[in-house]
């Protein structure tokens, strides 16, 4: 994965967005071949989910819309995911994106300050020259907690733990004392921290080299709490096996899980109060349906037939990861195909065939590509059935696109919210009714991040001497490649040969993005094309202007990027084959 980040932000595909000042974690800016790269997906899904079809009309929908759609469609009450915060760092994870961790957990009552336990301590040798030791009330608590635990301190550090023999009791006198202010800053908020690993058949307080993480991470956290330098109070210690209660990057105690809205609140025009709020769109699917009724109208289309939007939308998500993967800011590609109740399950098998089938058309091999039945459990409650298409990327098998019968949910909320029939009027049988959806729902970003994943790849191939060198290739269908064709003047300085070649560009240009690269040595050339996934390359030689062989005027060849095979072909039929192999 580090490769393919590393090749996308060196060669223009993708850059962090606003980089220059650090970056916004989960957004990211398409360079010059991603742009076409992203440009070619979406108009090749466009092509075969719109135009290859009598059954399917586009719509392109507004961002920003009325509030009330959120509120009928569920999204501002429910379009939430669980999250949990580190309560060390702070740090915020999605609760069911835990990973499992398995230690020992230590629970921690409180800290107090090291300068006034340690004073107390000293003073118990000589009680009656102390304060605090001869006061009659206080002396029975201070002998409780200090006849009995087990303690180490470290004078560089002034920090230290302190594991109590009797809990219950010894807390009692220490909160008795920290009220009166004897024990200098302190807190009692209890605590709870992970040793990740560690030994499972025993647990070790320190070590000669310190004291135990979970100890460690107790005092940083007491410290953050205003406790400077903290003798952590330690009551219990336990092997927990298969935890999700803690930070799996430090071992620190979670908090329980609370529901994040994830969409972008803004507000429409000049005032900023409840009445002007609204959000970013989650998915482009609502403006579809809101619509449903006008396209219907425009398009009179019969039953089944769908709506098909490509169109940005916005998540505040909890933890942007994986490069593009999960970000904040996507783009959809959607289709809402309507039909009958009684054809809903089937057209949901129907769906999910014709989608399998696109990522086969760009590339992508079956065998990399699943469709994962959503179990009950898992699926959106008015979903009938969905199943998620699952590629298997380098961090592991993660949804590309979502194919799910969602019922008449939405059209129903609308219709019921608005006030406005949505049904469908059946010209044979005379019924109205709400009809049935199955939705295919396809990010842009995941599916272009599968893609150059896929078409990531390194082989040899031979330098200019002849040696075999590694190279770099993404082995993009052509049909998607965000360069179809580069031309190559064998030698720059010779003006025929750039000549030719220029007008081959002219050529080629109403057809395809062609690359027209002069510089270097022609396997550099070729070299710097493989890198970024450009399937075809023209050299311009001697030949071509006929000068050794006549029979070979206007004539070049073309070199295919994955044999590295090449060919001559006439300047007149050049259009006609490349056309047919990128189409
Ligand atoms: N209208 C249905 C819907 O939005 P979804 O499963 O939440 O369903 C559909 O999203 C697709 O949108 C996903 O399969 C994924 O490809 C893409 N997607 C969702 N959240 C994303 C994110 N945070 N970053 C990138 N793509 C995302």
């Amino acid at each position: 994965m580090e490769k393919i980040v590393s090749l996308c932000k060196r060669r223009g595909f993708i850059f962090q967005s606003s980089e220059i000042y650090g970056g916004l974690n989960g957004c990211w800016d398409y360079g010059p071949l991603g742009v076409e790269l992203k440009r070619n997906l979406k108009n090749y899904w466009w092509r075969v989910m719109v135009h290859e079809r009598d059954d399917v009309v586009g719509m392109d929908g507004a961002i920003l819309m009325n509030r009330a759609v959120w509120k009928a469609s569920g999204h501002e009450d429910t379009f939430s995911d669980p999250m949990v915060d580190c309560l060390l760092t702070g740090k915020r994870f999605r609760a069911d994106q835990i990973d499992e961790q398995s230690g020992w957990v230590v629970s921690f009552s409180g800290a107090v300050d090291f300068e006034a336990f340690q004073k107390l301590q000293q003073e118990k040798e000589a009680p009656e020259r102390s304060s605090i030791w001869s006061e009659i009330e206080l002396a029975p608590h201070l002998r409780g907690i200090f006849a009995n635990y087990s303690s180490s301190f470290d004078l560089d550090s002034r920090s230290g733990y302190v594991q109590l023999s009797d809990p219950n009791g010894q807390m009692k006198s220490l909160e008795l004392l920290i009220k009166r202010g004897t024990l200098g800053t302190s807190s009692l908020q209890p605590f709870l921290a992970m040793e990740i690993g560690g030994d499972p058949k025993s647990f070790r307080w320190s070590s000669n080299r310190g004291v135990n993480r979970a100890i460690k991470l107790a005092q940083d956290f007491y410290r953050k709490r205003g406790v400077t330098n903290p003798i952590v109070i330690a009551v219990g210690v336990q092997r927990e096996e298969h935890s999700k209660r803690f930070n799996p990057e430090n071992g620190a105690l979670l908090t329980g899980p609370r529901a994040f809205n994830l969409m972008f609140k803004t507000y429409v025009g000049a005032t900023e109060d409840d009445s002007s709020v609204t959000y970013l769109r989650p998915e482009t699917a609502q403006s579809i349906f809101v619509q449903f009724k006008n396209v219907l109208e425009v398009s009179r289309k019969k039953l089944p037939f769908g709506i098909a939007q490509i169109g940005k939308a916005f998540r505040n998500e909890i933890n942007p990861r994986n490069f593009t993967f999960r970000s904040r800011e996507f783009e959809q590609m959607e289709l809402e195909y309507f039909c009958r109740a009684e054809e809903g399950m089937k057209l949901l098998d129907y769906w999910l065939e014709e989608r399998l089938k696109f990522y086969e058309s760009i590339g992508i091999p079956p065998a990399k590509v699943h469709a994962r039945k959503v179990p009950d459990e898992e699926r959106a409650f008015y979903s009938k059935g969905t199943y998620d298409i699952e590629y298997d990327f380098p961090f592991g098998r993660q949804e590309v696109e979502g194919v799910a019968y969602r019922t008449d949910y939405d059209l129903s909320q609308h219709q019921k919210a608005s006030g406005k029939s949505l049904e469908y009027f059946d010209e044979e049988t005379k019924q109205r009714f709400l009809p049935h959806v199955v939705e295919p729902s396809a990010g842009v970003d995941r599916s272009v991040l599968a893609l150059i994943c896929e078409a990531y790849s390194e082989d040899e191939a031979p330098d200019e001497k002849g040696k075999m060198e590694m190279r770099v290739v993404l082995r993009f269908h052509p049909r998607i490649a965000p360069i179809k064709c580069a031309v190559f003047p064998l030698l720059k300085n010779k003006e025929p040969l750039v000549t030719k070649a220029k007008e081959i560009v002219a050529l080629l240009r109403p057809h395809m993005h062609v690359f027209y690269d002069e510089t270097g040595a022609i396997g550099r050339r070729y070299r710097r094309q493989d890198e970024i996934g450009t399937p075809f390359g023209v050299t311009v030689d001697f030949e071509t202007l006929g000068e050794k062989n006549p029979d070979l005027r206007d004539t070049v060849t073309l070199r295919d990027r994955d044999s590295m095979k090449q060919e001559r072909v006439t300047l007149k039929d050049l259009p006609g084959i490349l056309v047919s192999r990128i189409s």
